[in-house]
């Protein structure tokens, strides 16, 4: 088993990166922690447990925590125009309320350090443990400020970052300008990074085909009526459709997040070089940046694994493996 903590921002994809490592029988889970970014860190909290009874996992005794308020230097941002007030809207189908409580009464790195210390002490083969970040950096950044005897014990495979575009500003993509100074430190960090960019995620779409793939689970269970499971995905994704298509003119929108969690279940699924990349936290124009050293430019240590394509069908076929698995379950 591949042992990893989620630590996320939780919107619409970052619910699907959860339903994947759920439900991807190759990992041990050992918590998963909230952050601010796509809406604020309370509501990114209920969505985590939102998303664990929709996929069936509450109580099964994985843990959310509740991490960090706002970014190490700036003031906090949301992003209710991609994922509603919610953070998870989902008009068209109700969500469970949640039945399982988080962690509120401790700082969430905390419960980080002592979980997965913990965990990398006990095991024989000293097996690191991969922090799976699909939000912004800040939670993880202060664990490796705080805890810094921690970085000889994890990896990180994160979504964000982009080689040439952003989604947020021209230069930025949105998990690494909402918290540059974050970014910054876990880059610099010298744990190993993977960093799946936008040049990826942008071509995991969700279109038509896949739509109709996840529709046909059910007709291949013999369901007549669309179960309330099949609602929920399909309504999380047609809203998120709409947002990226009023705002950024997309016939399909991205599936982000679920990309950091698949490179873990099989690497091959990207194209991967390792590279020197820097943030931006000084610039006005190019804040957030993350400068992709692609010619080897730079003097400084190579310091990040980048993605630079996907095989998107690899990608779906284990994010569908993973829904029909949890349709099943
Ligand atoms: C990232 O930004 C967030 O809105 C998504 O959840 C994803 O993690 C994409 O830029
Ligand atoms: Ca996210």
């Amino acid at each position: 088993l591949i042992p990893i903590w989620l630590d996320h921002d939780c919107g619409h994809d970052d619910s699907f990166a959860m339903l994947l490592a759920f439900h991807t029988p190759i990992f041990k889970i050992l918590g998963v922690s909230s952050i601010h970014g796509n809406q604020t860190v309370d509501k990114t909290t209920i969505n985590a447990l939102t998303t664990l009874e929709i996929i069936g996992k509450s109580n099964c005794g994985v843990d959310v925590v509740k991490g960090v308020r706002s970014p190490m230097c700036r003031p906090e941002q949301v992003c209710s125009e991609i994922h509603g007030e919610s953070g998870l809207d989902c008009p068209t189908a109700e969500l469970p309320k949640p039945t399982q409580l988080a962690i509120t009464d401790r700082p969430a790195i905390q419960v980080m350090y002592e979980r997965i210390s913990k965990f990398y002490t006990e095991n024989q083969e000293k097996q690191k443990v991969t922090i799976v970040a699909t939000g912004s950096l800040t939670n993880v950044a202060l664990l490796f400020v705080v805890y810094p005897q921690i970085k000889s014990m994890v990896e990180v495979s994160l979504l964000g970052g982009a080689i040439n575009f952003g989604n947020i500003s021209p230069a930025a993509e949105y998990n690494i300008l909402v918290d540059p100074e974050a970014a910054k430190v876990v880059f610099e960090s010298g744990v190993k990074v993977v960093m799946v960019p936008l040049e990826c995620s942008h071509k995991a779409l969700v279109n038509e085909k896949i739509l109709e793939r996840i529709s046909s689970i059910e007709k291949v269970n013999g369901g007549e009526e669309e179960s309330q499971f099949i609602k929920i995905i399909k309504g999380l994704l047609l809203f998120f459709a709409e947002n990226y298509k009023s705002i950024f003119g997309f016939d399909h929108p991205p599936l982000h997040d679920p990309l950091a969690v698949a490179y873990l279940i099989d690497p091959t699924i990207f194209t991967c070089k390792l590279m020197r990349v820097d943030i931006e936290t000084s610039s006005h124009l190019c804040l957030g940046r993350t400068v992709v050293d692609l010619f080897g430019m730079s003097k400084l240590q190579k310091n990040v694994h980048v993605c630079t394509d996907i095989d998107v069908d690899k990608f779906w076929d284990a994010m569908i493996s993973s829904i029909e698995r949890c349709y099943n379950h």
